[in-house]
């Protein structure tokens, strides 16, 4: 069977390294590897390539940033040849990026089988470029790898209920396979002459907080307020933000240390010992969870409800300074632990999924 795997942004090159490990060694699978380029920074792709042992793609096509109609249909036209000419048997796709969208779009309109990875989670907000991608990548999809008992619930109230899996998460895989090497590796917190537990970790790139002032300026003001250093590594979408936006003084205060994106193994590193992290991102809340670390969520809403079920997250939107304050003062560490994400072989129960495809 031949598996063509669309990837193109950070958390998809994190998520796909522990399918292709699997896939390798599988000998009635082939898979091509095609990397769209919407992340094409060094620290926001190659880096990952290298240190994740992913195999280099066997196409690149060099997309970049764009506005989502013109990023997304250069990534269609240019998939569409390359499906043509490989005829895979199935694609695969990876969470919810354009990138995701491009691959799903391309491949349903050549009839060709679609298996989704993070299938079925939903924000219930339109307004999220992510949500748009997910929806219509699961209503296009013939295998649907859910991470969670939610993300199958959440299908199911959309009328899909064939070829749907839970497979547990793919993130959870790759913490387990990589984090005694990250823990014994990593000097991120001597680099940076930093203390276990006395320090934040925060990342923020989501539209919704970095495209509109008032919450990307509350989100720097809480950090000024914290008790404790925040460490910052700034995604290229919110550096820019705060440039344009006037909003640099905020962050060149003595509380707040910027850095450049991490490696993946860095950043498993200083999440394991933060106090606590705050964060927008979805892959960060989940590691948060695993890793066992309370995790603020500036969103209004996740699509990991679990992790806020349990307590270990608390969402408290972008908004109001004194809610992200409190939730931080009140940050503690519940005593209940359920096993939210599978049992860390979700790649394995992928791969079998996939060999036993018809
Ligand atoms: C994308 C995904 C988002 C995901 C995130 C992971 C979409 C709609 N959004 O958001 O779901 O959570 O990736 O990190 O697909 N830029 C660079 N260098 C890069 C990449 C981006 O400078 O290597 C800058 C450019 O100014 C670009 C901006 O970041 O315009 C946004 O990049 P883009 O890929 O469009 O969206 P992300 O915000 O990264
Ligand atoms: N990540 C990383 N370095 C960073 C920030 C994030 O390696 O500086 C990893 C993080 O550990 C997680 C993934 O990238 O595995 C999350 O990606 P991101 O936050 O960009 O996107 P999202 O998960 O929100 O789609």
């Amino acid at each position: 069977m031949k598996i063509l795997t669309v990837v193109g942004a950070r958390p998809q090159f994190i998520k796909a390294c522990m399918l292709s490990k699997i896939i390798v060694q599988e000998p009635d699978l082939q898979e091509i590897i095609v990397h769209t380029g919407q992340h094409y920074d060094v620290n926001m792709s190659d880096i990952f390539f290298n240190e994740l042992k992913l195999p280099v793609p066997d196409y690149h096509l060099k997309i970049g940033s764009g506005s989502h109609g013109k990023q997304t249909s250069k990534m269609l036209c240019k998939l569409e040849e390359i499906m043509v000419e490989e005829k895979p048997d199935i694609v695969l796709v990876y969470g919810d990026t354009n990138s995701t969208l491009a691959g799903s779009l391309s491949a349903a309109k050549l009839n060709i089988p679609i298996a989704h990875v993070e299938s079925g989670l939903r924000s219930y907000n339109k307004k999220m470029p992510e949500e748009i991608n997910r929806v219509v990548t699961d209503h296009l999809s013939t295998l649907f790898f859910c991470p969670t008992q939610t993300a199958v619930n959440n299908l199911k109230k959309e009328g899909i209920n064939h070829g749907v899996y839970l497979t547990g998460d793919i993130n959870y895989d790759a913490l387990l396979f990589y984090k005694s090497y990250a823990l014994n590796h990593s000097t991120i917190l001597s680099d940076l002459n930093l203390t276990k537990e006395e320090y934040y970790l925060a990342t923020i790139h989501r539209a919704e907080n970095t495209d509109n002032y008032h919450r990307l300026k509350t989100i720097l003001e809480a950090f000024n307020e914290l008790d404790m250093k925040v460490i910052f590594p700034i995604h290229p979408r919110t550096k820019e933000k705060i440039k344009q936006m006037n909003l640099l003084n905020l962050l060149h205060s003595s509380n707040i240390k910027t850095i450049e994106p991490l490696p993946y193994f860095d950043m498993i590193h200083i999440e394991n010992f933060a106090k606590a992290i705050l964060t927008d991102s979805g892959g960060v809340q989940k590691e948060a969870y695993m890793l066992r670390v309370p995790c603020i969520t500036l969103r209004d809403e996740t699509e990991w409800t679990e992790t806020v079920d349990s307590k270990w997250n608390t969402l408290v939107g972008a908004s109001n300074l004194g809610n992200i304050s409190h939730a931080i003062a009140n940050v503690k560490k519940p005593s209940n632990y359920p096993a939210i994400f599978g049992d860390g072989h979700s790649s394995k129960i992928m791969t079998n999924i996939l060999l036993n495809f018809k």
